[in-house]
């Protein structure tokens, strides 16, 4: 038996509403290179009303590249054992005075998963279990449309360029990130054609490029920061508002994502796994 899907566009920047699939059960191999292709055109991804187990979820991620898992410092141990593996919590809430979740709380600037180590998550699943009533949002940046939209001198000017990136766990915002020299650090081209699709995107973000190496610390800010603004601007940005149930896929090597800030006294979790390039490196 084939399944229908039923798609719609999320919005003008990016990404498409997947309706008529169930994830707890195992698609057959048509629907999965459906998702797939649509995965790579669209960038984002939102299954809507999906009641999944953590090893559903991980289930639905494995069928864009490997789960990671093994090497993650911080997992949960609330979930079934065979499951727990690679799941990380992205909450607010804590337990005995300790934070559930991996990712600071509030407000985030726009980043890439991943995008300090040599091999960044290729994929970034995200399904949404408590919602605050108001903010929270998870706004996602086309770093391809932000390319193809940059003139011909600029896009000259960067072409061979590579950056330094770094992530600073505690960082939510660009003003402190750096500050120590033991944090991890990769290097990256700034422009980066996707495996799949061939487009060339932007590869760059506010919270976790440090500098362009090869240039002055003044001439490398101002650049960043007039790329970090490209990126950012609204027509490139899709803002996810999240209704517990959805699913949410998307592609690090072709989006940035940020978190808009919401109420502290209100509860947020996420339940979250990423997945890497098959031939990546373990724990790189
Ligand atoms: C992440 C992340 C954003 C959010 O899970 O990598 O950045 O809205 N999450 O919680
Ligand atoms: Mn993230």
């Amino acid at each position: 038996m084939t399944t229908t899907i039923d798609i719609e566009p999320l919005s003008e920047a990016l990404g498409m509403a997947v309706r008529g699939i169930d994830l707890r059960e195992t698609l057959d191999d048509r629907t999965q290179d459906e998702i797939r292709a649509l995965f790579s055109k669209h960038c984002v991804l939102c299954f809507p009303d999906q009641k999944i187990s953590a090893e559903d979820q991980r289930r639905f991620a494995a069928m864009f590249g490997r789960v990671d898992g093994a090497y993650r410092s911080k997992s949960s141990g609330d979930l079934k054992k065979s499951a727990t593996r690679g799941v990380m919590l992205v909450s607010n809430i804590r337990k005995d005075g300790k934070p559930i979740g991996s990712l600071p709380d509030g407000e985030m600037q726009f980043h890439s998963d991943g995008a300090h180590r040599a091999y960044p998550y290729r994929a970034t699943t995200l399904y949404g279990i408590k919602i605050p009533s108001t903010g929270g949002n998870t706004m996602f940046a086309n770093l391809q449309a932000a390319y193809d939209a940059l003139s011909s001198e600029m896009k000259e000017r960067i072409e061979t360029l590579q950056t330094q990136t770094v992530y600073d766990y505690a960082a939510q915002d660009r003003s402190t990130i750096g500050s120590d020299p033991t944090l991890p650090r990769a290097q990256h081209p700034l422009v980066k054609t996707h495996q799949v699709t061939g487009r060339k995107s932007l590869y760059l973000s506010r919270l976790m490029t440090e500098t362009i190496p090869e240039m002055g610390h003044e001439e490398s800010e101002a650049l960043l920061a007039e790329l970090f603004d490209h990126a950012e601007k609204p027509e490139f940005v899709y803002s996810h508002k999240w209704t517990p149930g959805d699913l949410v896929i998307w592609d690090n090597r072709s989006t940035n994502h940020a978190r808009t800030d919401f109420p502290d006294e209100e509860q947020r979790l996420l339940r979250r796994y990423t997945v890497s390039d098959p031939d990546a490196p373990l724990g790189n």
